[in-house]
């Protein structure tokens, strides 16, 4: 396994001890398109594979495209604003939640959230391996069933995430290279509070 890529992120305090790779772990779009390992790409769906679900129903499906023609057909269903960064990345995946449980059919409330325990695990493996992921909602979801031979009926296309090493911002749209940044978080008192007032907000 590689070494962990150290990058400069001195915007990014938390302000109580966390384990680093929470902070490590930010949205990059300048990624170079020098294509992943196979032992890379099964790393990060590895990793996704252990995350916690409801009844272990394990409700994601990781469709991915490293290869040409597949390349092509995957940033085809990109909006445009993705388009203009993710076209580098030399992996894009589309992340699938299936409706219903496969133990009995029934609807599983809980399958999106599920499948973002699921990413977040493939999120944090890529930055071991020294690697950047970025999520992009902005796709057309119609389309992705048709182009990708999906029944929408039984999943839901989710997300879809550009995955690579690090580029040069410098090859970025200028108003894409100035806000290649981690972001900021709410303060924790703002996400988590301890409750205690039943007739409060
Ligand atoms: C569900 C989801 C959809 C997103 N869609 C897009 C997108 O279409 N385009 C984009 O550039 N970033 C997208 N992002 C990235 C977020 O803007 C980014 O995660 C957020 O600003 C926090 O920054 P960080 O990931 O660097 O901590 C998306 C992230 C998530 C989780």
């Amino acid at each position: 396994m590689k070494p962990q890529a150290k990058e400069p992120s001195p915007a990014r305090v938390p302000e109580v001890p966390v384990d680093p790779q929470f902070l490590d772990r930010w949205s990059r779009r300048a990624l170079s398109s020098a294509p992943l390992t196979t032992e890379e790409i099964n790393s990060l769906f590895e990793a996704a594979r252990w995350a916690p679900s409801s009844c272990n129903d394990q409700p994601w499906l990781f469709l991915y495209a490293r290869k040409e023609p597949g390349l092509s057909r995957f940033r085809s269903l990109l909006m445009p604003q993705n388009r203009t960064w993710a076209d580098r990345a030399p992996l894009l995946v589309l992340t699938l939640a299936r409706r219903h449980y496969a133990h009995n059919g029934q609807p599983n409330r809980h399958y999106m959230f599920d499948t973002g325990a699921a990413w977040m695990s493939l999120a944090l493996q890529a930055r071991k391996l020294g690697l950047f992921t970025r999520a992009m909602g902005a796709f057309d979801e119609a389309r992705a069933y048709k182009a990708l031979g999906i029944a929408p009926e039984r999943y839901e296309a989710v997300c879809m995430i550009a995955v690579g090493r690090p580029g040069e911002p410098a090859q970025l749209p200028p108003s894409l290279a100035a806000k290649e940044t981690p972001a900021l978080r709410k303060p924790l008192a703002e996400v988590a509070r301890e409750w205690s007032n039943p007739g409060g907000e």
